[in-house]
């Protein structure tokens, strides 16, 4: 499946390391972040789900949940998470889906078989409360993958919801953001109160707003 940003993720229901999940159920009234991961017993990744992990209070602060996934059995991934606590010194506090028939890889596109045709590709999702795709990115099987960018990108997400105002390039939360240019310099005066710089008609800079 071909999904593009928008569209509604599919559901599913598949056992995890911890139960049986229903995809849409599972994800509630708050964000998700789906990520897939080539294979267990694997270098890169082994680094990559202590991180995630280590995350977990940042993803939690931003009413987001985390699953991981690749094409092992759930009884492969708890063993894996004994060699992952060992060797990281993180125990995996989320649940990552079994899915050694690539039912739900294949339904997400995570295998791209031009690179393998049996391994799942390094695959992020950033889900929204509407279950709405709001971001993907595809990494290759040889680069891990920055968490702290997946993290830049909700707080993103969540403030361009809640305020008409766009993030620009490395924006960081804290640093000034770009004000929508549907919006009137009348009505920007009104919403932002902090006051705005117009470098140009269609580009101006206000604090934060939620700051
Ligand atoms: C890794 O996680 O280290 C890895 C997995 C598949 C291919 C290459 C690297």
């Amino acid at each position: 499946m071909n999904l593009q940003l928008g569209d509604v993720v599919p559901d599913f229901e598949a056992p995890s390391t911890e139960g049986t999940i229903r995809f849409h159920d599972w994800i509630g009234d708050g964000w998700a972040v789906l990520f897939s991961h080539p294979k267990d017993f694997t270098p890169v990744c082994t680094t990559e789900l202590a991180e995630v992990a280590r995350l977990k209070d940042e993803f939690t602060k931003r009413n987001t949940k985390v699953i991981g996934l690749s094409v092992d059995s759930v009884e492969s991934h708890l063993e894996w998470e004994k060699d992952i606590e060992e060797t990281q010194g993180q125990r995996v506090n989320f649940p990552m889906i079994g899915d050694p028939e690539s039912y739900v890889a294949n339904l997400f596109g995570m295998i791209h078989p031009n690179a393998s045709n049996t391994f799942t590709v390094r695959s992020v999702f950033i889900i929204d409360p509407a279950k709405k795709l709001r971001l993907t990115i595809t990494y290759p099987a040889s680069t891990g993958r920055n968490f702290a960018e997946i993290l830049r990108v909700l707080d993103s997400l969540q403030l361009t919801d809640a305020y008409m105002v766009s993030t620009p390039v490395n924006w960081k939360d804290g640093d000034e953001v770009v004000i929508a240019p549907a919006l009137s310099d009348e009505e920007a005066t009104q919403r932002f109160p902090k006051g705005f710089i117009k470098l140009k008609p269609y580009l101006r800079m206000t604090p934060q707003p939620n700051r």
